[in-house]
């Protein structure tokens, strides 16, 4: 005590102490990046090289025809198969001649039945990869006798709520969209929300979640803390939940270098724990995997938190500017899909249904409400996919440059009810 009152024994304390902590930061952060480039960082960039091209929605239309008839136990007709898709589209062709305007549509309001039928044969069931009987009794199309109609037009106010409230709101919007075939990519359930090669890199172990409050100030007393993290959970568990309960507690603002912290902030105020260091590392991973790039492609290397949306100052590339920024709103986004997923409609499912169902990885269902859903992450969207230009939008957004004559199938259309606004 005597001693730590003199002067220079107190500046040596704070020097050291200080010292210490930007060593144990520099450490821990270039430790974290080294092996998650040797572990993760080599296999994600062989990922990438096979990425696939953008999704057409001929592709969907062949998933269709070239399957083998399906036969349904519900009472719908089957939906697979080249006679099934000639059926459907023939049963609405004589429905839009009987009907030129339509009967029982809620959304998709101000077209007539010729550009539904157009887009419904491309972008709901080719999106989805089955024929209309899926949805439609097709004596009727007007009818919602099925649970999956109902579901679609769920989907079909989702779409828009995406695209209004977080889509349009992108700084630097590139002018893709949501769409059905966004999440879906010609498959109608059971999609996978997280990178194959990232559900394999998640060790089974247990953590401590502590929590950031509205402050920023981590919460360790488990009394204080979301029911579903009091204890220790598993690490796939406390990755979700950070994935699904992001928040943002000093939004971004460009004056000030301090702002755009959210719950993954790691290096302020003493840092945090070892536990949370690994969670906010997977969480990271996830972000990688997800959209086929490595860390830079939104972060400077030599300073995880600042946000790069001065061009000139980016180390790596302009068009990567804001991407950090771009990043945290779609965690505010697949936090607000699972706040409001019960609302939307998908099908509940009595149990996480097991690879030999078609079931996506576990990571990929949340028990709401007392029951299973498959709820979308950023790879639903993503899947690893990069453009010619090496940015990671997903193959099957709808850019608003496409939505122009395209030949065979006529008119892209692209329904004004689902963009949002714009
Ligand atoms: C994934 C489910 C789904 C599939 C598959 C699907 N539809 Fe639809 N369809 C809907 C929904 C939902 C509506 C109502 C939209 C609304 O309320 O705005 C609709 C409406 C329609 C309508 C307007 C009916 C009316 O009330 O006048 C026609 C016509 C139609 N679909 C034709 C087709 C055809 C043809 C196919 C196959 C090529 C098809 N649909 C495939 C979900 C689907
Ligand atoms: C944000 C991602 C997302 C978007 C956008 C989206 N869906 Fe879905 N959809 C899902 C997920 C996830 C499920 C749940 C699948 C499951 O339960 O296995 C689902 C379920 C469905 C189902 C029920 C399938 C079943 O048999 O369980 C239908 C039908 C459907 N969507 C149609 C649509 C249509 C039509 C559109 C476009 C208007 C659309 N979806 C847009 C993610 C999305
Ligand atoms: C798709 C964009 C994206 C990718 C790729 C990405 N991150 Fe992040 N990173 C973010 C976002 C968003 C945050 C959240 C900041 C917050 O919540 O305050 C973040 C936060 C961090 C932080 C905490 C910074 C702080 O404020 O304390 C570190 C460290 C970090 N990332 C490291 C990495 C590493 C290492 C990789 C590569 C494995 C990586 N990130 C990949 C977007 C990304
Ligand atoms: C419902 C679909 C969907 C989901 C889920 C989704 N994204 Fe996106 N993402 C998009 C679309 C669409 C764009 C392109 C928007 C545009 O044109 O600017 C995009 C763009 C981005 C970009 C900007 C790319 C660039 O260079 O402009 C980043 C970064 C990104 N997403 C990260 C994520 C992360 C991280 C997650 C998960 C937390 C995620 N996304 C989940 C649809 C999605």
């Amino acid at each position: 005590m005597q001693s730590s009152s003199r002067p220079s024994d107190r500046q040596t304390a704070i020097f050291v102490s200080v010292a210490v902590g930007i060593i144990v930061a520099v450490v821990t952060t270039a430790t974290f990046y080294w092996v998650y480039d040797l572990a993760l960082g080599q296999e994600r960039a062989a990922a990438t090289v096979v990425s696939q091209a953008p999704w057409s929605s001929s592709d969907g239309i062949k998933v269709i025809t070239s399957s083998a008839p399906n036969v349904p136990t519900d009472g719908r007709q089957p939906w697979l198969g080249t006679d099934a898709w000639v059926q459907g589209v023939q049963a609405g062709q004589t429905w839009v001649q009987n009907n030129p305007n339509p009967v029982n549509v809620q959304v998709l309001t101000g077209m007539d039945s010729a550009q539904i039928w157009a887009y419904m044969q491309q972008y709901v069931a080719g999106a989805l990869g089955v024929s209309c009987q899926y949805c439609h009794d097709i004596n009727n199309f007007s009818l919602d006798t099925y649970a999956q109609k109902t579901t679609a037009r769920n989907m079909m106010y989702l779409a828009t709520d995406l695209n209004a409230n977080f889509i349009l709101q992108l700084p630097n919007w590139r002018g893709n969209y949501v769409q059905c075939a966004t999440c879906h990519n010609s498959k109608p359930n059971n999609l996978e929300g997280f990178a194959p090669q990232f559900v394999k890199s998640v060790p089974p172990i247990h953590v401590t979640v502590d929590p950031l409050d509205s402050n920023g100030e981590a919460i360790t007393d488990p009394a204080l803390k979301p029911a579903a993290i009091q204890g220790q959970v598993k690490l796939q568990d406390a990755i979700l939940y950070y994935i699904y309960n992001y928040q943002v507690w000093k939004p971004y603002d460009a004056a000030d270098p301090e702002s755009g912290r959210g719950s993954l902030a790691l290096t302020y105020k003493g840092g945090r724990s070892q536990d949370q260091v690994t969670i906010n590392q997977n969480v990271m991973n996830n972000n990688s995997w997800s959209l086929g790039v490595g860390c830079n492609y939104c972060h400077n290397s030599r300073n995880f938190t600042a946000y790069e949306t001065q061009p000139a100052n980016n180390v790596t590339n302009q068009l990567y500017a804001y991407n950090k920024l771009k990043a945290q709103q779609m965690l505010l986004m697949t936090s607000w899909i699972q706040a409001n997923w019960t609302t939307y409609g998908a099908i509940a499912k009595p149990a996480i249904p097991t690879a030999l169902e078609g079931g996506a990885s576990s990571f990929s269902y949340q028990q709401l409400n007392g029951q299973y859903y498959n709820v979308p992450g950023c790879y639903t969207c993503h899947q690893g996919y990069n453009n010619a230009d090496g940015i990671s939008v997903p193959r099957a957004a709808m850019n608003q440059s496409s939505f122009v004559d395209k030949g065979d199938a006529g008119q892209v259309i692209f329904p004004q009810a689902l963009r949002g606004g714009q």
